[in-house]
């Protein structure tokens, strides 16, 4: 069976609020993109004109057509040329003369786009929550980090940095000791879950206590944290999706998502949030080679804490992205 390709799965390119009638440029998998937005919703093109290789970015939308700033030049939402300002009104139209169309959908408050045909839909929340009224979302983060996706999806999967990272927010060094622990392995990817003592004052709900982490991972880039405060029952979700601009250019977007504490403000949990992924941050930026190494051979593994990432690189590479595997160590 052929696995599918990146180009294959929906990736996040912006916010909706970033896409209006102005068309604009966005970059997904090392390409440009023009996204725009009239009466029939949002749309996606390669952002490069057929006729000499213009950015279509640079044009505008007349009745529904994207306008070629170079010679004017209109393309329909199907991508097909449907006028040539230059040729009489009745000259035929070469059907060559066409732009790449990409699925552009919205969810979650982000434009999403799928540069072929998908194989698999947007990534749900873990038990589809996002819409219930009990749960209540905001973007928490937003910025573009000097990685690749796969390191910045792996660093949000890997809790053994917390006593070291996130010293006294997420861990302390006397309890840097991980526990084995079971990866599930699931048709779209992985599952696990650890419990610890934060010894933060978790939003500010005061002093350490008790957390159960779960983690879940939807191949290729998108990782979801459910956080259960184990004395109250409080759910908070922390999601990243993680948008594969270049090799070495990645834009993270964290969204948060709880089913308590409505009336307070969103920043009361996000501020939290954001500290860590700026701790992270340069930490990330700082490994070598920004990509993951095509061979588990150039990295040392270890069993335990490691497993969840391992298991995670090989589903990576059974897209084509990381080539050979080797023995860890235990
Ligand atoms: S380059 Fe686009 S119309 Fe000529
Ligand atoms: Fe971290």
């Amino acid at each position: 069976m052929t696995q599918p390709a990146l180009t294959q799965f929906w990736h996040p390119i912006c916010q909706s609020t970033d896409v209006d009638e102005k068309p604009r440029r966005f970059n997904l998998l090392d390409d440009d993109i023009v996204a725009f937005r009239d009466e029939n919703g949002i749309a996606a093109f390669r952002d490069l004109c057929i006729h000499r290789g213009a950015a279509l970015s640079l044009g505008w939308v007349r009745e529904g057509r994207l306008v070629c700033p170079y010679h004017g030049w209109q393309y329909d939402r199907t991508g097909a040329c449907v006028k040539i300002p230059s040729r009489p009104a009745d000259a035929p139209i070469p059907a060559a003369a066409k732009a790449t169309v990409y699925h552009a959908r919205e969810k979650y408050g982000l434009v999403w786009v799928a540069m072929t045909e998908p194989a698999a839909d947007i990534p749900l929340f873990p038990g589809d929550i996002y819409d219930l009224p009990e749960w209540k979302s905001f973007l928490s983060y937003r910025e573009t980090w000097k990685t690749s996706a796969s390191r910045a999806v792996e660093n949000f999967m890997d809790f053994s940095h917390f006593p070291y990272v996130h010293e006294g927010l997420l861990g302390t060094e006397e309890t840097a000791e991980v526990a084995p622990y079971t990866v599930e392995k699931r048709e779209d990817g992985l599952h696990y879950w650890l419990e610890q003592e934060e010894p933060s004052d978790l939003y500010g709900a005061g002093g350490v206590q008790m957390v159960r982490y779960e983690y879940t991972l939807v191949v290729p880039f998108t990782i979801h944290l459910k956080k259960i405060e184990l004395g109250s029952g409080k759910e908070t979700i922390i999601t990243q999706f993680t948008s594969p601009k270049t090799p070495k250019s990645t834009e993270v977007f964290v969204v948060i998502v709880r089913n308590h504490s409505h009336d307070e403000p969103d920043s009361a949990f996000g501020d939290f949030t954001n500290v860590i992924m700026e701790q992270d941050r340069p930490v990330v930026e700082s490994q070598r080679p920004e990509e993951l190494p095509d061979s588990l051979r150039e990295e040392l593994h270890i069993k335990v804490p490691d497993a969840a990432s391992l298991l995670y690189r090989q589903r990576l590479a059974a897209l084509g992205k990381v080539e050979v595997f080797g023995p860890y160590g235990a």
